[in-house]
């Protein structure tokens, strides 16, 4: 029987932490604090899978407007986990890197996120992106400044912009662009994230929350985006 294709590169929306405490009567912030230990799981089943490629959505542009109490237990969350992180990519031979605008946090995370890219550069198994302040628009204006100081110092000529050289001012340089991307907890929206980049992803939608999101369902979906590949008769190179 024919081999169902893996996915090279997996980006996922983790949603659903908050409605998954609060059916369990639990505050938000441990819906985030089990949501946080999934992720560390995820990147090991990922790594098991042979996929090796993963980006997360874990701290959009938006989410500053959550509430004072919540945003300073994420930083507090995300602090710890990058921390932590250096295990994590130690033990899946790891490559790490941050996405999105991190001038906004607190200098001793945005040191933190610079040891941890630093020691990880070596691994090479799995190339991890975790997003945090990011947002797709966000991004992409970033690197049109990047692009339009380049012309103003002489290094580029307008002209020269084509979809590979933008790529290059993306945070997300030089990694392929993912081919399937997962949201769970039932919303089916792109919500500002890797909209360059998705523009020939599918799109999987479930309905159980990212603390659920286990190894049986990242199966799932691997699985779903195995099959759509065969109906369409293989992958359809871009350009
Ligand atoms: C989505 O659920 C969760 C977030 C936007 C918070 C950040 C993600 C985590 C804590 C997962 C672990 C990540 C790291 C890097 C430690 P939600 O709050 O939007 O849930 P809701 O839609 O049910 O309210």
């Amino acid at each position: 029987m024919e081999e169902n294709r893996i996915p090279r590169h997996v980006a996922v929306i983790l949603d659903g932490n908050g409605r998954w405490a609060k059916a369990k009567g639990l505050p938000r912030t441990f819906g985030h604090l089990k949501g946080c230990t999934n992720l560390e799981s995820l990147c090991d089943d990922v790594k098991e899978l042979g996929i090796p490629y993963l980006t997360v959505y874990a701290f959009s542009t938006e989410n500053w407007k959550r509430s004072r109490h919540e945003v300073e237990w994420l930083m507090k969350l995300f602090r710890n986990y990058l921390r932590r992180c250096k295990k994590i990519a130690e033990r899946n031979d790891m490559r790490v890197s941050v996405i999105g605008d991190i001038s906004a946090f607190d200098e001793d995370m945005q040191k933190i996120i610079r040891d941890l890219e630093e020691f990880s550069r070596g691994f090479k198994t799995l190339y991890f992106q975790l997003a945090l302040n990011y947002g797709s628009r966000d991004e992409m204006l970033r690197a049109i400044r990047g692009f339009a100081e380049d012309v103003k110092d002489g290094k580029r000529l307008p002209g020269e912009l084509d979809e590979e050289l933008f790529s290059d001012y993306l945070d997300t340089r030089g990694v392929p662009d993912p081919d399937l991307m997962i949201r769970t907890s039932g919303e089916q929206r792109l919500s500002n994230f890797l909209m360059w980049q998705m523009a020939y992803a599918e799109f999987y939608f479930t309905d159980v929350a990212w603390p659920d999101f286990d190894m049986a369902e990242l199966k799932k979906a691997v699985d779903w985006f195995g099959n759509r590949e065969r109906r369409y008769g293989g992958v359809k190179e871009k350009g």
